[in-house]
């Protein structure tokens, strides 16, 4: 089943002499269930594509679909809650709420719709992420990988149909770096989520299903 499809998508930035082709025509489907690994070099356009298929902003031209949805056929009211529930985000500096603890960060998108925690769900997601005995902790109470790990289980309550990471380990030492790709290989078999990861480490890509590297704002080559 077809999670994910990206029709011609392009983003210009700025205007005149400043003018900026940061994706230019980029098309591509993924699958339910698939891993797919975003690579190319810094100013490729990886981040400008993550955001896009977030929801995050909007394009110059070309369409998003998720589960069959047309995203920027919605106003920006009814995209921000279809992005609440229907995409988890990950970053490389973790984008954590600094007065929330590990469970209130956790649960963030479910407070913000209204919706109950189920404590179970809770509390089995809180030990496959490794963070039982610091669910009462702040982020700077934290080390890196356990700040990573909380976003995931942020990204992972509200069982999304698709999970973006953008360079999930990029500020991580390799152990810990290990630990999250493990994580989130973890979601994606058991889970059967779909995952689309940018990253730099081609050792890291080499775990995803597929690769997809870009040029100056195209696919070059999917392998
Ligand atoms: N908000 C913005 N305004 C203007 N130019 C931007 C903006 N965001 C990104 N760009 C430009 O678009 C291109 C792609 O950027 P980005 O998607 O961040 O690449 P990557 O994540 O691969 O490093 C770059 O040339 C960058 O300078
Ligand atoms: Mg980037």
């Amino acid at each position: 089943m077809e999670i994910l499809k990206v029709e011609n998508l392009t983003k210009i930035y700025g205007e005149y002499s400043n003018k900026v082709t940061a994706l230019d025509h980029v098309s591509f489907s993924v699958e339910k269930g698939e891993f797919v690994a975003i690579v190319g070099a810094s100013g490729s356009g990886k981040s400008t594509l993550l955001h896009l298929i977030g929801g995050v902003d909007r394009p110059t031209s070309g369409k998003v679909f998720i589960d069959g949805k047309d995203i920027f056929e919605f106003n920006d009211d009814k995209l921000a809650i279809f992005r609440r529930r229907q995409v988890g985000l990950i970053y490389q500096f973790y984008n954590l709420i600094p007065i929330l603890n590990v469970e209130e960060n956790i649960t963030l998108p479910l407070s913000l719709d209204n919706r109950a925690v189920d404590n179970k769900v809770l509390s089995d997601l809180l030990d496959t992420l490794g963070l039982k005995s610091r669910k009462n902790h702040l982020p700077n109470e934290l080390s890196g990988g356990q700040q990573q790990r909380t976003s995931i289980g942020r990204a992972l309550i509200t069982n999304p149909a698709l999970i973006l990471a953008d360079e999930p380990t990029g500020n991580l030492d390799s152990k810990s770096s290990d630990e999250i790709v493990a994580l989130l290989k973890k979601s994606n078999k058991e889970l059967n989520q779909t995952i689309i990861m940018i990253t730099h480490n081609m050792e890291i890509a080499k775990c995803a299903d597929r690769i997809i590297k870009l040029e100056d704002g195209k696919i070059v080559e999917e392998e």
